[in-house]
């Protein structure tokens, strides 16, 4: 995986780039900021614990990720102790995140316990993670429990908007007359506001319209979870028993035409009431009831503010065009085989003063 992250401005434009490489980079880099104190920007450092290696991350997330959707769609958990290939990968990725974030852990539990000690030498950054939030909040947390939440939170916070990302942008690439009115919108915010801010997140429902409308059509985490009725129920006329396991698609669901109408067709005005703010539709691609996505809120932020800041600074087309929509795998979250290769070009205005951090 080939990131060239945070170069792009001292670039020469036209730039090919694999988009969903670019946003896998940019979605890990805020989610271990958030996660565990580590500066998104890769030329800071910190001594709280091993640098984020993000090709070495990610591959062993992806082994794991891959484990989570055989887990959740039968494969016996048991089976990890099997001596086959699958496990001993399982084995060798899981060790790896490990290594790579107990020093932080052990760090976090020890300013749990020791709140008095003088940590005047830990960054700010790590003070405010959530890892310590949640370490001091909760004193049942171990050393193991903070392992595999910080897992949990790490994979759920990376693939899924990043490749959610990777459709919207083809989706604007391939619907010029939305990515105009997306770019009309983006651009008088900017006169307004003069950049992305609190005030300015309100004006941008399109944009965030936008992103729904990719989640209901190439619903990333669709098949990755699956629900068991609490309660003899019936759901469409069929009786379910207490106890049995559900599985459903979300793809499916977002293509329900008494919902969506003309479901195939991207349309984000239908996330959309009269007064151009969010409506009420049925958004199920976070999930559903106790344990809908913990992270939504981050994502669609994140997301309104990659997507705003594309918008203002490039133009871009597919280099594969559609067939990129057509080619998609599914590792925990479907994403597209090609990495979505793009052509970016920095617009004229923004040519001497672009600054993608
Ligand atoms: C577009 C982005 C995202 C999509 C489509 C997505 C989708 C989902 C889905 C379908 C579930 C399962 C819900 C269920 O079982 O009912 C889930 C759970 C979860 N997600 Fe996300 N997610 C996204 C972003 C994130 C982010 C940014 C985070 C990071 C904080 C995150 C963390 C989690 C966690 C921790 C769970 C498990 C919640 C639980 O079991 O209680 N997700 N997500």
């Amino acid at each position: 995986m080939k990131v060239p992250l945070l170069t792009i401005k001292e670039t020469p434009s036209p730039i090919e780039v694999k988009a969903d490489s670019l946003f896998v980079e940019l979605t890990m880099r805020v989610i271990c900021c958030l996660l565990f104190g580590i500066p998104v920007d890769k030329n800071r450092s910190t001594s709280e614990g091993p640098p984020l290696e993000i090709e070495k991350v990610y591959q062993a997330m992806s082994v794991l990720s891959y484990r989570f959707l055989r887990v959740a769609t039968g494969e016996k958990i048991w089976m990890k102790y099997l001596p086959t290939k699958s496990s001993r990968e399982y084995w060798e990725a899981r060790h790896y995140l490990e290594k790579f974030l107990t020093p932080r852990i052990d760090l976090a539990l020890q300013m749990r316990d020791k709140p008095n000690k003088d940590w005047s030498e830990i960054s700010p950054l790590f003070k405010q993670s959530m890892l310590v939030k949640i370490a001091a909040k909760e004193p049942k947390y171990d050393r193991a429990s903070l392992i595999a939440e910080s897992i949990e939170l790490s994979i759920g916070g990376t693939d899924s908007t990043a490749h959610s990302l990777s459709f919207a942008l083809a989706e604007l690439s391939l619907n010029q007359n939305i990515f105009q009115k997306a770019r009309t919108i983006v651009d008088r915010s900017w006169e307004t506001y003069g950049g992305i801010t609190l005030e300015s997140l309100k004006d941008l429902s399109y944009i965030r319209a936008i992103f729904k409308e990719t989640l209901r059509i190439y619903s990333v985490g669709s098949g990755s979870s699956s629900l068991q009725a609490e309660r003899d129920t019936t759901i469409a006329d069929q009786p379910i028993p207490r106890g049995t396991k559900i599985f459903w698609s979300t793809i499916a669901a977002g293509r329900d035409p008494s919902i969506y109408p003309n479901p195939e067709e991207f349309i984000p005005e239908r996330w959309l009431g009269d007064d151009g703010k969010n409506n009420q539709l049925l958004m199920i691609d976070f999930g559903s009831g106790s344990h809908r996505c913990l992270g939504e809120h981050l994502a669609i932020l994140e997301a309104t503010v990659m997507l705003t800041m594309l918008i203002r600074y490039f133009d871009w087309e597919l280099v594969n065009g559609r067939s990129s929509l057509k080619n998609l795998q599914q590792n925990l979250f479907i994403y597209p085989v090609d990495r979505m290769p793009a052509k970016f070009t920095v617009r004229e205005f923004a040519k001497q003063t672009v600054n993608v951090k």
